[in-house]
């Protein structure tokens, strides 16, 4: 039997009426039989410091590790800020990555969408992230590369997908990542035996 698979999804940005907090969850109803979306939240995470680790971590330091550690993936859907990764992510990446030998982040696989209301869709976000997802050991999803732009028109009034066209990309991404979930979840479980 099919197990469900459960998967973190970190927004990249804070505000309320965030377009990709909409399409994190256009995503979240997409997603097939099986799979579970659910967003963790960022935005009250202290700046990662060291000396704060050692006097002992912020309870939303614990909250944000083990909410990741309980899930078998992480889909990361992010604004670029100034062709990068918004400060607030990069924050979450290194609480997460924490204590040395810890992380919660390695080796569970991850998808990356970026959106942004420019042409270039979040190139620079994306591929900012890929950088670190690579030091953090996770396998990430390779196609269909998501760099989503003009997502100013893209959804409607209840926060909905407005094109059919883009809904038919978005299935397709979240396809694609289910079943890259299960193949690299999979090579987890047999390798732990
Ligand atoms: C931006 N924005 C932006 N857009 C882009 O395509 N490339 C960029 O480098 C930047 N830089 C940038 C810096 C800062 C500080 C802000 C606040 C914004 C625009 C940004 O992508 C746009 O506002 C998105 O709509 C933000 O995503 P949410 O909040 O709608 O999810």
């Amino acid at each position: 039997m099919t197990q469900t698979r459960k998967v973190a999804v970190i927004v990249g940005s804070l505000r309320k009426d965030s377009l990709n907090r909409k399409a994190a969850h256009a995503l979240a109803g997409l997603a097939p039989d099986g799979v579970e979306l659910e967003i963790v939240e960022i935005g009250d995470l202290p700046l990662y410091d060291e000396d704060v680790e050692a006097g002992g971590a912020p309870a939303p330091w614990e909250r944000f590790r083990s909410q990741v550690k309980a899930s078998d993936a992480v889909l990361f859907v992010t604004p670029e800020y100034n062709r990068s990764v918004p400060g607030a992510l990069k924050n979450a990446i290194d609480v997460g990555s924490r204590p040395y030998g810890a992380s919660v982040f390695a080796g569970k696989p991850a998808a990356v969408m970026s959106l942004s209301q420019g042409a270039v869709g979040g190139f620079g976000a994306n591929h900012h992230l890929r950088q670190s997802l690579v030091f953090l050991d996770m396998p990430v999803l390779q196609q269909p590369e998501a760099y989503i732009g003009g997502a100013g028109a893209m959804f409607d009034d209840r926060g909905d997908l407005a094109a059919k066209d883009t809904e038919a990309f978005f299935q397709t991404f979240i396809d694609a990542f289910a079943a890259w979930i299960d193949r690299n979840v999979s090579r987890e479980e047999t390798s732990h035996g």
